[in-house]
């Protein structure tokens, strides 16, 4: 029986996706790398292949069904973890009042809707695979209670339609992980930390490395008991 653990990545062309796909592919997985440009993601799999890492392209674009469903064909064999990871933000630091609907359906088109889309679709596999794990990359910028309180950075910040779209996510990990109890399915959503990518302008305080920690983390701990969790490298995070 080939016990391969396949994980699909959204995202995986640059970024905490691709530093995903390196780490996960290092500790034996088979990466799936999720990108909407395939010329990327094959440029991304050609270097990961080097680094040697079994992996394939995959032409997904969260925010475009077809390309979700086509995804799908493409992987005829078990699929044990998906890491949604793609996402944007084009807030711009307008204030709430301000900032214009076709910004935040911008973000929830790829950080929610495109989210919930892909999980959908590959929720079969992962039922079928005997521990399937999905994990949401989110945001502590998307936490309520840390958003309301005063004495953080977040209180502050200019990103609403992000940060709603990221406590939306938050809420559906809840409620598929509470949907998926009892079976051997489980849903976490993971806070990478500020994370020096491209994303949001870049600058961000911490390495991709550290970044990914927590994630690798529950993609390889050998029995995952936990579910509808938000947690980073730190432990658990508030909503
Ligand atoms: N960086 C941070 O400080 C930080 C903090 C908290 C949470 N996060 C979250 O972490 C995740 C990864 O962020 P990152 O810092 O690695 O960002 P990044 O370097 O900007 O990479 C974002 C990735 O998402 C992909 N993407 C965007 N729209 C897509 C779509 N419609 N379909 C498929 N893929 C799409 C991008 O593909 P293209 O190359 O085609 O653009 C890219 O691969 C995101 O969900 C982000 O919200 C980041």
């Amino acid at each position: 029986m080939d016990m391969t653990i396949n994980t699909l990545i959204t995202g995986a062309d640059r970024g905490m996706g691709y530093e995903l796909a390196l780490e996960l592919g290092l500790k034996g997985q088979y990466i799936y790398a999720g990108s909407r440009n395939l010329d990327r993601g094959q440029a991304a799999v050609a270097q990961l292949e080097a680094a040697g890492v079994q992996a394939q392209a995959v032409q997904l674009d969260v925010t475009n069904h077809e390309s979700i469903v086509n995804a799908k064909e493409r992987i005829t064999a078990n699929l044990d973890i998906l890491i949604n990871n793609a996402g944007i933000a084009v807030d711009h630091e307008a204030k709430p009042s301000e900032l214009s609907l076709d910004a935040i359906r911008q973000d929830f088109n790829v950080n929610y809707f495109g989210l919930i889309d892909v999980t959908q679709v590959f929720l079969p596999l992962l039922k079928a695979a005997p521990a399937g794990r999905i994990i949401n990359i989110s945001s502590a910028v998307g936490s309520l209670t840390l958003a309301s309180d005063a004495s953080t950075s977040i209180h502050k910040l200019q990103a609403s339609g992000y940060q709603a779209s990221k406590a939306a996510v938050n809420m559906f990990t809840v409620k598929l992980a509470a949907e998926l109890e009892g079976t051997p399915v489980t849903v976490n959503a993971v806070n990478p930390g500020w994370v020096d990518t491209s994303f949001g302008g870049g600058g961000g305080n911490r390495s991709v490395q550290v970044g990914v920690a927590r994630t690798v983390e529950l993609a390889t701990s050998d029995a995952l008991t936990d579910s509808g969790t938000f947690s980073d490298i730190d432990g658990i995070v508030p909503w």
